[in-house]
């Protein structure tokens, strides 16, 4: 399975942060925002991934990250002329997908949980279709909407409903069988002008290959839309970390302990970076033995 991260768009709604840096490269606590999508996508152990973003900021991504051989990865990069919607990520990395399957994570979706890897690991078992998922959340109206019937089966997902039919929002996640570029190329653009993941999804609804697998309150889904909501998730990363003295999302570690690079590899990049909190963090595990 391959993963694309998609990390473009104008982040309009937190100017002047992001006047000229990208949003996903802003930090949520000690890192930038895109290492935290990017965890996930090597928590369900995908090691092929394109980053796409605009023109002016894919190169910043591909100074911060690399060819990723370093994490035992592989990076490929693909810029986004124009905010066309999240459904062409599939038509622009129809090259990259070459008739695998795809895992899309939004460049801005912050997920940690006890839960995630064992989500992640039955999402990538569903070997054909859709699988998304369903969190809780206070006010659905911004995102895209899970409609059930009363047994609970799926009968459609609403993009920005003004009156959700339910309390659960789909996130930027989204695992899809290889028929995904096909469908995308289908779309069209919605009242806004997008190519909408939901009507992505919607269409495999149809076809009834969309598993909508809802995550518990025991997930946190964290979102980074406005300045208030970045620094509550950067308290939420801060306390999990000072607590318990593991780092949320540290992507060097995660490649470490799924086997992608060995405790050497890890050294010698806690070493780069020993004057800080985050390369001691590296050195100290990489002296213990898994
Ligand atoms: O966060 C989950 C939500 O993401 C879903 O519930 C919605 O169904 C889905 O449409 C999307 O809604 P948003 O309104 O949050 O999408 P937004 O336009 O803000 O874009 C999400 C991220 O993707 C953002 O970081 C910018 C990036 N992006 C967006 C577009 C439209 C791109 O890289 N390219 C694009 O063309």
């Amino acid at each position: 399975m391959k993963g694309i991260i998609l990390a473009g768009g104008k982040g309009t709604r937190l100017y002047p942060m992001t006047k000229v840096v990208s949003k996903q490269l802003l930090p949520i606590y000690d890192k930038p925002l895109i290492y935290y999508p990017l965890s996930v996508l090597m928590l369900a152990g995908i090691r092929e991934v394109l980053v796409i973003s605009t023109p002016d900021d894919i190169g910043m991504y591909q100074r911060l990250l690399g060819s990723g051989e370093r994490l035992g990865m592989r990076f490929s990069y693909k810029v986004q002329p124009k905010p066309r919607g999240l459904a062409e990520a599939f038509i622009l990395g129809e090259e990259f997908i070459a008739g695998d399957s795809v895992c899309l994570i939004l460049g801005d979706n912050v997920f940690f949980g006890q839960s995630l890897t064992r989500l992640l690991q039955q999402a990538m078992e569903n070997k054909t279709g859709a699988t998304i998922f369903g969190y809780p959340v206070k006010d659905a109206r911004e995102f895209g909407v899970v409609e059930f019937d009363e047994n609970y089966n799926v009968v459609s997902i609403e993009e920005k409903p003004e009156k959700p039919k339910s309390n659960f929002a789909v996130p930027g996640l989204y695992f899809y069988d290889s028929r995904v570029v096909e469908i995308a190329k289908s779309v069209k653009p919605s009242a806004r002008g997008e190519l909408e993941i939901t009507a992505v999804n919607n269409a495999y609804l149809e076809k009834g290959e969309l598993k909508v697998t809802l995550m518990g309150r025991g997930m946190a889904w964290l979102d980074t839309g406005t300045p208030g909501n970045m620094l509550k998730a950067a308290e939420f990363v801060e306390a999990v970390q000072d607590r318990q003295g593991f780092y949320v999302s540290c992507i060097e570690e995660i490649a470490w302990r799924r086997g992608f690079i060995d405790s050497a590899q890890l050294e010698e990049i806690g070493n780069e970076l020993k004057m800080t909190d985050y390369g001691k963090y590296l050195l100290t595990i990489a002296r213990e033995t898994k």
